[in-house]
């Protein structure tokens, strides 16, 4: 019988086993979907009958018809015949492969006979141990592979060192499965490199010896399918713990630490004790609308929103302090500097005026910047992170805040409802970016109103409606410090606990402060998240925490 054949586009894309699909068998119940789907199932010497529609009789198909058909037929067997060559060249090299692969795991490596104990160093002593023998632990950071030569850059967190590895040392199974991030340890000796060729500290590991320690997965599980640049955002916070292992990552965290060493050393200079006052408080600092709220044993407690009230009852009893501690802060705000939780750096200072604790900001921030840059290491990894960076000068501009309002309003900087600013306004922190921008240098912007500020600020003298408090603003982040002078007067602060309708019960410790011997005194906090932000020129202060927490996020 001839083979039916339903060309119409309707039933050619019929669902598989339906009337005139490829899968159709030729006969009038069940005809193919197209003339060259027959040709396929049946050769090209058939004799084929169509017709148009389900109503219509089967008639034979025209010459040219027949003749589209026998073409496509043609093209059709050519990719056919081309992917059956594919997949017999796959198998073929499958095949290869695993034979390789099995024979690998016959070859078996051994330190060479005449081989001295190694020195186990790390990658920082790189340079110090050159032309000796050495044992290198690390993961696999670059992998490149040749015919029978293994270059790879191994990472230890304290630095990468190039090794070179040949021979058989690249022939053994866990050579032929290497994959990035697998843990080594790798035997050799350190060589300088010759002019013209470059590796980190332009030297690299002559490997003799390693061993596999922790094989990382390939193939689909891979690192680098876990991570690439242009993941997603939410990826990349997913796999964080994974990120922070880049260069850049990486790199960012080693500023950081570098960083609160030197505000250590500088505030350790400046003659202030460190504390570490509690996370787990009864008071709030900031106001009750960011408090992260807890059950502590059948009471209701804070995570600490500042440690400045704890911080002043501490002059009496160790002089000026500081601490660095995190701080808590349940932020409705999704802007890229703000966190849940941050590092806070806070100092409290006695016996000292608004110009005192405005001069000691400045040291403090200067001091620091230059302790690091003169470490030459840092200096290095700070350039390649924020290449055109400046380190600011003293003094910082001082800007009023009565004269910041009015900047804002001579350079057309509207507020958030799209309106010139008004004295009283909390300048918002899309116009405070936009005004240290324009200036391009770091701004001690001071006397707010006391409306938008703290109870505990002092007032100015003579203007009792704005306070003695300061920002830091820095071009790029904004706000990076936050502080001010604390009133002294136990009446007075008695009254502002009444008017910002908080229980002064609670707060008896921060009372007795201005009972036993009071003084005048201020101090600060520094968003150590926001200052490194600033310093290595990262778009959010999310890249500059270890395991940053934002709305919704407290993984990993
Ligand atoms: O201006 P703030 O809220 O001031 C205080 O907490 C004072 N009690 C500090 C003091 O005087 N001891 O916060 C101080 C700084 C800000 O300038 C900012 O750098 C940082 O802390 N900061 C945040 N950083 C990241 N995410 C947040 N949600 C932050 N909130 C404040």
């Amino acid at each position: 019988m001839a083979d039916l054949v339903q060309e119409t586009a309707k039933m050619s894309v019929d669902a598989p086993g339906e009337k005139g699909t490829p899968q159709g068998s030729g006969t009038e119940a069940q005809p193919y979907a197209t003339a060259s789907a027959a040709m396929l199932a049946k050769g090209a010497d058939i004799q084929l009958m169509t017709r148009k529609d389900e109503a219509s009789p089967f008639e034979p198909i025209s010459g040219a018809g027949q003749k589209k058909a026998k073409k496509l037929y043609e093209v059709a067997q050519k990719k056919l015949k081309k992917a059956e060559g594919h997949a017999a060249q796959d198998k073929e090299r499958q095949a290869q492969e695993q034979k390789k692969l099995d024979e690998s795991k016959k070859i078996v490596i051994q330190p060479p006979a005449d081989a001295q104990p190694p020195k186990k160093i790390k990658i920082l002593q790189g340079i110090d141990s050159r032309d000796m023998r050495v044992k290198v632990c690390g993961w696999v950071h670059r992998l490149r592979v040749q015919k029978d030569l293994i270059f790879m850059v191994l990472r230890d967190g304290t630095g990468y060192l190039q090794c070179v590895l040949q021979g058989p040392m690249t022939q053994t199974y866990d050579a032929l499965t290497l994959a990035l991030e697998s843990t080594v340890e790798m035997y050799g000796v350190i060589k300088a490199l010759p002019e013209g060729k470059t590796a980190p500290d332009n030297h690299e590991l002559v490997v003799d010896y390693w061993k596999m320690l922790g094989k990382a997965p390939g193939g689909d599980d891979a690192i680098t399918n876990k991570i690439s640049e242009n993941a997603d955002p939410s990826i990349l916070a997913d796999n964080r713990h994974l990120v922070i292992r880049g260069e850049t990552a990486s790199n960012v965290l080693k500023v950081r630490s570098a960083m609160l060493s030197a505000f250590r050393t500088e505030l350790h200079s400046l003659g202030l004790t460190e504390v570490t006052p509690p996370c787990m408080v009864q008071t709030q600092v900031e106001g009750g609308a960011t408090l992260f709220k807890f059950d502590y044993y059948g009471e209701q407690a804070f995570l600490t929103q500042s440690s400045q009230l704890y911080l002043e009852t501490c002059l009496p009893s160790l002089g000026d302090a500081f601490c660095i501690q995190e701080s808590f802060r349940a932020e409705k705000s999704h802007t890229r500097r703000h966190l849940s939780e941050f590092t806070h750096l806070e100092s409290e200072l006695a016996f000292i005026d608004f110009d005192d604790l405005l001069t000691h900001i400045e040291q403090m921030i200067t001091g620091t910047v230059d302790r690091l840059l003169a470490d030459p290491k840092m200096r290095t990894v700070i350039m390649q992170l924020n290449p055109d960076f400046v380190p600011p000068q003293r003094p910082f501009m001082r800007m009023d805040y009565k004269d910041a309002i009015q900047y804002l309003n001579e350079h057309d900087i509207l507020n958030e409802e799209g309106k010139p600013h008004e004295i009283g306004d909390d300048i918002a922190e899309a116009a405070e970016r936009k005004m240290t921008d324009q200036l391009n240098v770091p701004i001690l912007l001071h006397g707010f109103p006391r409306e938008i500020k703290s109870f505990y600020m002092k007032r100015v003298p003579g203007d009792e409606r704005f306070t003695e408090s300061v920002d830091v603003l820095m071009p790029g982040v904004g706000e990076i410090v936050g502080g001010s002078m604390r009133m002294s007067d136990p009446d007075e602060l008695l009254a502002a606990y009444k008017q910002e309708g908080i229980d002064p019960a609670p707060y008896y410790w921060y009372t007795d402060q201005r009972k036993y011997g009071t003084c005048e005194h201020g101090g600060y906090g520094l968003g150590v998240e926001r200052i490194l932000a600033w310093l290595t020129r990262r778009w959010t202060v999310r890249e500059a925490s270890l395991y940053p927490r934002w709305t919704g996020r407290c993984i990993p």
